[in-house]
């Protein structure tokens, strides 16, 4: 049984989530009642594309990572979520598998919403339902956007673009001076759809364009505005 003091915490972190953006305060008290919370370890495979899909995550701790698997056989990275971003609502709308693996990237915690709770929800309240499709309407824009940027940028161009977004989604740690992007080459070239060695190239030539430093496994982001200038080939 969940006491009324972590009830009304959950609805203050409820609060935060895209899809119950300006919800009624019901809304927010149902789901509050109906969630689950799950721990992860690092590395925990939360489910697989696939998959039949259960419950809708919503992270209150830590990061996730999205991929698929190319028909090459490579991985694609689709996106990496932080609190108190939602994912796993498109097998639940259409009544379909798991679009994407998903994959926990330090500890994890999250509450799940199980299929029927999600569905009744979005019928009951039509502001859910509405938020739930600017979500869907955004991730439709990103990956259009993405695949303009992949298919028509060079090397320099894609990585400017991942670490762009990285930076920008907050997916980063940050100090006074510069960003931090914690992530390995293989997991960089994951995310802009190429390979390894070109990563490392392509972030040598960053780094003397003076926009970045790097160091094994840490990208430090010192100049956002010039890696915009690079994306747009005005530099
Ligand atoms: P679902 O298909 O149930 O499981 C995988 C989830 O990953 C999916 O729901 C979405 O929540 C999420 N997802 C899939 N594609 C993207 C994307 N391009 N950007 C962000 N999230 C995505």
């Amino acid at each position: 049984m969940i006491s009324q003091a972590n009830q009304s915490e959950l609805i203050e972190l409820l609060k935060q989530v895209p899809l119950f953006q300006n919800a009624p305060e019901r809304a927010l008290e149902i789901s509050a009642s109906a969630v689950r919370k799950r721990v992860y370890e690092p590395g925990t495979t939360i489910f697989q594309e696939g998959d039949k899909g259960e419950a809708l995550y919503i992270l209150a701790q830590g990061l996730v990572k999205l991929s698929k698997v190319d028909l090459g056989g490579h991985e694609k990275t689709l996106a990496i979520l932080q609190p108190p971003e939602f994912f796993g609502e498109m097998a639940l709308v259409g009544e379909s598998t798991r679009s994407a693996t998903v994959v926990t990237l330090n500890e994890v915690h999250a509450y799940l919403l199980f299929h029927d709770d999600f569905r009744k929800l979005i019928s009951d309240y039509p502001s859910i339902s509405l938020n739930l499709t600017a979500t869907l309407a955004s991730r439709l824009r990103g990956m259009d956007d993405e695949s303009q940027i992949l298919s028509y940028k060079d090397a320099q161009g894609r990585v400017a673009y991942v670490l762009l977004r990285l930076y920008n989604g907050g997916v980063i740690e940050r100090d006074a001076e510069r960003a931090l992007v914690r992530l390995t080459h293989q997991e960089l070239a994951n995310l802009a759809g190429t390979s390894r060695e070109t990563v490392t190239r392509a972030l040598k030539a960053l780094e003397g364009e003076g926009v970045i430093e790097t160091r094994p496994k840490e990208v430090f982001i010192t100049d956002p505005e010039g890696l915009e200038e690079i994306l747009h080939g005005i530099r």
